[in-house]
């Protein structure tokens, strides 16, 4: 049975490959080269793993990691829906394949929830993957009216 832990600053690297294999499992194509997204990332994460604004689960079994999640606190101006000024962004699900549908993600969504609700924040967002999507719905996650624009001319 996987355990679950908390992240600390010395898993930066670990949560970096997991986060290419998540984008990698759900199919997405790259626009930028994949270790610079990842050296990128890792880069961006150690101050905030440090400092508390990303927090991550990791799941071991048998010493392997074989499940992650986090969740990034972010700065949000207030807002029509929330008071506070910030909201909590989850990011890095992903659950090894031969450890997926026995509850993982679910138990990991669970986890970063309450984290948000601990930290008195109202608010949580995501980008689901097709693979990430029935999870997050059966926990009640709806879709927004995010808009997009990539690369402007
Ligand atoms: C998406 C992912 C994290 C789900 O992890 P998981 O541990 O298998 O999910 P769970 O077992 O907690 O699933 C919870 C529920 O979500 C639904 N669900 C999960 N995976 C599903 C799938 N592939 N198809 C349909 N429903 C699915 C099921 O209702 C499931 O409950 P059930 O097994 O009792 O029916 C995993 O498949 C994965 O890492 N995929 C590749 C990377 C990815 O897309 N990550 C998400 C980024 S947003």
């Amino acid at each position: 049975m996987a355990e679950i832990r908390r992240a600390t600053a010395a898993d930066a690297d670990a949560i970096g490959q997991q986060r290419l294999r998540m984008f990698v499992d759900a199919e997405v194509k790259f626009a930028v080269p994949m270790e610079t997204m990842v050296a990128n990332f890792v880069e961006w994460l150690r101050p905030k793993l440090e400092d508390g604004s990303y927090v991550g689960w990791l799941a071991e079994q048998d010493g392997r990691l074989v499940a992650g999640a986090g969740l990034w606190v972010m700065e949000w101006p207030p807002h029509f829906m929330h008071a506070e000024p910030r909201r909590a962004y989850l990011l890095n699900f992903y659950v090894a394949p031969e450890m997926r549908r026995q509850g993982l993600a679910r138990t990991l969504l669970a986890l970063a929830v309450e984290e948000a609700k601990a930290r008195g924040i109202t608010v949580v967002t995501l980008h689901a993957s097709k693979f990430g999507k029935p999870v997050y719905e059966q926990y009640g996650f709806k879709m927004s009216n995010e808009m997009m624009l990539r690369n402007p001319s």
